[in-house]
């Protein structure tokens, strides 16, 4: 059996007889020189993987031997350092390479690079190689990430429920820290390092002020320490009225004397403790949440306050711009004086899709150098699939950072094989025009376009402490694409799925290709199934697993899925051209052109932007009730399609990974009947329309 907590990490054994003579031949031992425990590391995760690759004994060698494994610096080593100075290789401070050439007239590998943890990422990229049965002779490899700050945002509350997680656990045992390091802290480094994620806010954005107390930070510096060697940099989530709960101020106004003095100490706290603590991920003025227009100030004051006091450090500030209608409070939920409640403005009413734009667009430029926006990738909330946020491209001034999430909050939860490199790789390819053609997302968010130095991008975690950590066990896939992505977006989502079906599985043809082709059949399988032709947040109010096409009373109106379809006796879809919100407007004029004529808008976004009669006849030649009747219905034969697969794979892969994805599988394909069903026969009460010929009838 396997219950798949190895993750990507197998490093199962080479048997190909020609492979391994390859690998042998090509491998003696190990040269390094240095102490620092970032190459300890180095070294000891390349023997390890070595090891039980090639199962044989790996030597630490003294001195460049034939066939050595050179790893290091130009601090650590004088060949490096030579080599290094001769090239012009660029690898800033993460950058790696990794290459075959001779040394003392020895044939040598050589991986190097300016810091430590470069040569880590570099043993990584290496051992994925041999995992993946790469050829490793005549290498001459150059990598440099193109995002400097690679997240992960959990959203792990102090009581290790985990909002919006589905795997189990927090996997931050707060109890037991800072004495007990679980080495599941350790793996998790590892698999991080492995795909570059150089950065972990360890708490949710609704955030908990807790966490800022000695009690808790001498906790997370013990988290901090553990990941340190990894490159991996430690961040919290802060509270905007943690002045007020901690400090007895009576007010967090963000251009308060006592309130910037009280975030200033916390901070020379916080690095008294962790030296290079990474700074803060804010949710301020969203859900419920406190925040500067409580105070009547704006996002751009409360992010430069954190802005401020974290400076002196080199920390940053991550403010999020999820945000829609402050005045809005949660049901049950009740605002103090001066938390953010009181503020009655309301920017762009009737559509919230424009509510990010409205609010943050004119703060560009205000906001301090260490600030980035977070942004999530679409303009609502993580939906199966979104049009790019307007806000990319819209805010030259200000580093935008891209917001991800990996757990599948909306699609389908720990239950549904989805994998989502072609949702992040959608976005991160899509035309904002903000410069011309070729603006595309990934070029805002690196910085290129609009020439930032800081740089960054967060995944929503998925994980938990469940033994596979992420629930379904190709939930793995989504941790590992949304690293590799955001190391190089210029990845592709096959070529990623192909290397983690080999480091996880085998390299096994017969199984690559088949497990490939649902992978890459399996997000589109998800949205035709629950939203095609554009439709979104349908799903169960507040837990958002399953249908729910017709609520209408969920608590506030941007919460109900009809304000979102709008179906009536006419057709479906919500108008964002000029006749409605006028969204589109929020666009360059490239972008708003490609969308905003029904008869040429492309049908994967059509219902986010026109309301369409029933029976008019879409761009892909039926009419669209027809259309959705064939899309649902094509979904579920996808799934069913992706069992039979599946199924046929058995003597392939280990029993216990076999059965949990079969079985998960089988839950699926009901949760696929489920929606189609659900939402064809609730949208079938305003179209009023036969199913077409042929089809699978709902019952
Ligand atoms: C979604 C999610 C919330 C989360 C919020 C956010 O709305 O349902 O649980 O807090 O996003 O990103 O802040």
């Amino acid at each position: 059996g396997n219950d798949g907590y190895k993750l990507w990490l197998e490093y199962q054994k080479v048997s190909a007889p020609r492979l391994v003579r390859q690998y042998n031949e090509a491998i003696s031992g190990i040269v390094v020189k240095s102490q620092s425990a970032t190459l300890k590391i180095a070294e000891s995760e390349l023997r390890l993987a070595l090891e039980r690759m090639l199962d044989k004994k790996i030597s630490p060698l003294n001195i460049a031997a034939h066939n050595a494994i050179l790893l290091g610096t130009p601090e650590s080593s004088a060949e490096i350092k030579t080599m290094l100075s001769s090239g012009n290789f660029s690898l800033g401070d993460e950058g790696f390479v990794i290459q075959s050439r001779r040394i003392n007239n020895m044939t040598t590998t050589v991986i190097a690079a300016n810091k430590d943890i470069g040569v880590l990422y570099g043993v990584f990229a290496f051992i994925r190689l041999i995992q993946t049965h790469q050829p490793i002779n005549n290498l001459s490899i150059i990598n440099v990430p193109k995002i400097k700050n690679r997240v992960l945002n959990h959203w792990d509350n102090l009581n290790r429920s985990v909002e919006r997680g589905y795997a189990g656990i927090s996997i931050w045992n707060w109890h037991t820290l800072p004495g007990y390091i679980d080495q599941r802290y350790i793996d998790y480094a590892r698999a991080n390092a492995s795909i570059g994620i150089n950065g972990t806010v360890l708490t949710n954005v609704n955030a908990n002020s807790q966490v800022l107390t000695q009690e808790y930070l001498v906790k997370v510096k013990a988290l901090a320490d553990a990941f340190r060697p990894y490159g991996i940099k430690v961040y919290l989530t802060a509270k905007f009225s943690a002045p007020i709960e901690l400090g007895g101020i009576k007010t967090a106004d963000p251009l308060n004397q006592e309130v910037i003095n009280w975030w200033k100490n916390k901070c020379r706290e916080i690095y008294s403790l962790i030296p290079d603590f990474g700074g803060f991920l804010v949710k301020a003025n969203s859900e419920g949440q406190p925040g500067p227009q409580g105070y009547g100030k704006t996002h751009a004051d409360g992010a430069n306050m954190f802005a401020g006091a974290l400076e002196p450090y080199g920390g940053i500030v991550m403010w999020r711009a999820f945000v829609y209608d402050v005045r809005v409070q949660k049901e049950g939920e009740h605002f103090t004086e001066g938390s953010g409640g009181e503020h009655t403005q309301t920017i762009a009413s009737g559509d919230r899709f424009k509510q990010a734009y409205a609010e943050f667009k004119p703060l560009d430029g205000q906001f301090k150098k260490n600030v980035l926006l977070q942004v999530k990738n679409g303009p609502i909330d993580f939906q199966p699939r979104e049009p790019f946020s307007p806000l990319f491209g819209a805010m030259p001034q200000t580093p935008l950072m891209m917001e991800f999430q990996i757990t599948q909050e909306y699609v389908g939860q720990s239950t549904t094989l989805a994998y989502l490199a072609p949702m992040f790789k959608e976005c991160l390819d899509a035309d904002t025009y903000s410069k011309g053609k070729g603006s595309t997302v990934a070029r805002v968010i690196d910085g290129t376009i609009d020439g930032h130095t800081v740089s960054g991008i967060a995944g929503v975690a998925n994980i938990g402490n469940d033994r596979n950590w992420t629930g379904h066990l190709f939930g793995q896939a989504n941790w590992y694409a949304f690293g590799r992505l955001a190391w190089n977006y210029d990845l592709s989502p096959e070529t990623i799925a192909e290397e983690w079906i080999r480091q996880t599985f085998n390299n096994n043809d017969a199984f690559i290709n088949p497990v490939k082709r649902i992978m890459s059949a399996s997000r589109e399988a998800v949205i035709n199934y629950m939203t095609p032709l554009g439709l979104n947040h349908i799903m169960g109010t507040s837990h958002h697993y399953g249908p729910a096409p017709w609520v209408k009373n969920a608590g506030r109106a941007d919460w109900n899925p009809v304000y979102y379809h709008k179906a009536d006796s006419v057709g479906i879809g919500f108008d964002r051209t000029k006749t409605g919100s006028d969204a589109l407007a929020q666009y360059a004029p490239e972008v708003r052109q490609q969308w905003s004529d029904m008869n040429t808008c492309d049908y994967r976004y059509l219902l986010w932007f026109h309301h369409v009669p029933w029976n008019y006849k879409i761009n892909t030649g039926s009419t669209l009730w027809n259309e959705l009747c064939y899309r649902y219905q094509s979904g579920v034969d996808t799934v069913r399609w992706m069992q039979q697969t599946w199924d046929g794979l058995d003597n392939l892969v280990d029993k216990e990974r076999f059965q949990h994805v079969r079985m998960l599988l089988g839950i699926q394909e009901q949760e696929a009947v489920w929606w189609r069903n659900a939402c064809l026969l609730y949208f079938q009460t305003f179209s009023k329309m036969p199913f077409p010929p042929g089809f699978e009838e709902p019952y």
